[in-house]
């Protein structure tokens, strides 16, 4: 939008208003709605950081003990605001930050990635032996893969961040994978959004897919076992 257009836009949203406004009064209140949302984000993104730097924590340490780091690499996001639009349509949540922040449990987001299973096994140990972590669900999709062959530990924690005056208790949801599982589950979640392909078609390309989660989940347990000769 070019600044004569911005401009004639918020001439129409003053006269919209009934107040009488000055345009720099208009900005002022603009901004000042902006605020519990950019503060609601913020929030998510220091608990990303602090469950960030917990697990580069145990990385090093790990390394300390004279072993390989058990992270290969570790990725971390906060929800868009069409995901988040989408999952408060499905599930009916109220329009408010409060009920966002009680029902939607994966506004922050973090994934770790290992190369074998165990370290995702031990890493999740450690991280929620730690005082401050707060379990609120559990999910083994290794143990238990969902029936499209997906794989992953979630967690879902409360993490508490310091601010200027307050403790808050942040809700983040933590996925640990391997390399092999996240190759995968990278390629399914593009299938899943391939709606313009024939049912036939898409039924094929699952059962395949489905193929591939159960040799690589194959693959990723002879791996481990060479490891373990190995050392
Ligand atoms: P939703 O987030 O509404 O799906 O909640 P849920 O209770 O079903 O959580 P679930 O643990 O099943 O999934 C949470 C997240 O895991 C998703 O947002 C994805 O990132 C990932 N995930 C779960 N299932 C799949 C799957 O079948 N394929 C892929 N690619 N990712 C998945
Ligand atoms: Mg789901």
């Amino acid at each position: 939008m070019d600044n004569s257009s911005r401009r004639q836009v918020m001439n129409e949203l003053i006269n919209l208003s009934d107040q009488d406004m000055t345009e720099s009064e208009f900005i002022g209140m603009l901004e000042e709605s902006m605020i519990p949302l950019q503060q609601f984000f913020t929030y998510y993104k220091c608990a990303i950081m602090e469950i960030e730097t917990k697990f580069k924590v145990l990385n090093e340490q790990f390394s300390i003990n004279g072993e390989s780091n058990p992270i290969e690499f570790i990725q971390s996001r906060i929800k868009s605001y069409s995901s988040i639009f989408r999952k408060v349509m499905k599930k009916n949540i109220p329009n408010t930050l409060e009920a966002l922040e009680e029902n939607i449990h994966d506004i922050a987001g973090v994934r770790v990635i290992c190369s074998f299973i165990q370290d995702i096994y031990r890493l999740a140990d450690c991280f929620l032996s730690q005082d401050d972590i707060t379990l609120i669900e559990r999910k083994d999709y290794i143990e238990s893969p969902k029936p499209n062959g997906y794989r992953s530990l979630h967690l879902i924690v409360a993490v508490p961040i310091f601010l200027e005056n307050e403790k808050r208790m942040v809700k983040v949801e933590v996925q640990l994978r391997t390399i092999a599982m996240d190759f995968w589950a990278s390629l399914e979640h593009k299938l899943r959004y391939k709606k313009d392909l024939p049912q036939e078609k898409l039924d094929l390309l699952a059962s395949d897919m489905k193929k591939c989660a159960d040799e690589s989940a194959s693959w990723d347990m002879r791996m481990q076992s060479i490891k373990n000769m190995i050392e």
